[in-house]
């Protein structure tokens, strides 16, 4: 899956940064012409994998950044830092989720300058990236199942509270309605292959997931498993 990756350390930004700040103690005029200073970016996108390619693309938050143009359909890496949670879409505003909704990503330690290569991924389709406080048309401290792949149909909404909740049930309350796609919409959540949570635990949803979205659970061999989601506990890593 495409949203775990590792690898680089920070350093390699802060170098920059400390060659600049003996730049600026030798050169004190220098500091007078950086004023006003301009918000770095929340991300930054990029035409070439491992934040290379001739087309770059600074996105702002908080709000929805729509991709510049010549990105869309080719965006290979993304660069942010730590603790930075986004939102993809695939509306230049931000809007008509679910359907155009394509997950939330929060960077987390080991995910090091951010996603270096995402040729092949849902990557293709965004038009927009917002912060994590943009809509994602789910109910809040809820799980939408989805029937269909890319948040197709009508969803299954699972409230996550202190005690469990099975999944909607396909009929006579015996068939448990499997899922082919899910937003958890929910800070912390533990997903059950069985019903009223007993046995394993299939995938936490962890502390700054909230907005993660799988559109299709075919995508990767561990995500294979979300198919038989059939009960929704509180708690998480
Ligand atoms: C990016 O560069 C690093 C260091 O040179 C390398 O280890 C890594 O495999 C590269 N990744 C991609 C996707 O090219
Ligand atoms: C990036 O990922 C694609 C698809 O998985 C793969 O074919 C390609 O070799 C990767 N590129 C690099 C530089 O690692
Ligand atoms: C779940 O709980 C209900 C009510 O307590 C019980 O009737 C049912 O057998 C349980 N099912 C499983 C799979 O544990």
């Amino acid at each position: 899956m495409w949203t775990l990756f590792g690898g680089y350390k920070l350093v390699s930004l802060l170098v920059p940064t400390a060659i600049s700040l003996i730049f600026l103690a030798f050169h004190p005029a220098a500091f007078e012409v950086q004023k006003p200073r301009h918000k770095a970016p929340d991300v930054i996108i990029y035409s070439g994998t491992n934040f290379t390619g001739n087309i770059k693309c600074n996105v702002f938050f908080p709000g929805c950044t729509p991709v510049c143009k010549q990105l869309i359909g080719n965006v290979k890496s993304l660069q942010s830092t730590k603790g930075t949670c986004m939102k993809f879409y695939t509306t230049a505003d931000c809007s008509g989720a679910p359907v155009s909704y394509r997950s939330a990503f929060k960077m987390f330690e080991s995910d090091g300058r951010g996603i270096d290569n995402l040729t092949d991924t849902p990557a293709i389709e965004w038009k927009a990236i917002g912060d994590c406080k943009q809509e994602t048309g789910v109910p809040d401290g809820s799980v939408a199942l989805f029937p269909k792949k890319l948040y197709q149909g009508k969803p299954c909404n699972v409230a996550v509270t202190s005690k469990c909740n099975n999944v909607c049930t396909g009929g006579g309350g015996a068939t448990i309605q499997k899922s082919q796609s899910f937003i958890a919409n929910v800070e912390c959540c533990s997903l059950y292959a069985s019903k009223n949570c007993s046995g394993d635990v299939l995938h936490y949803i962890r502390k700054g997931q909230k907005g993660y979205g799988w559109e299709d659970y075919d995508t990767a061999k561990y995500f294979k498993r979300f198919y038989r989601i059939s009960s929704i506990g509180p708690g998480c890593l």
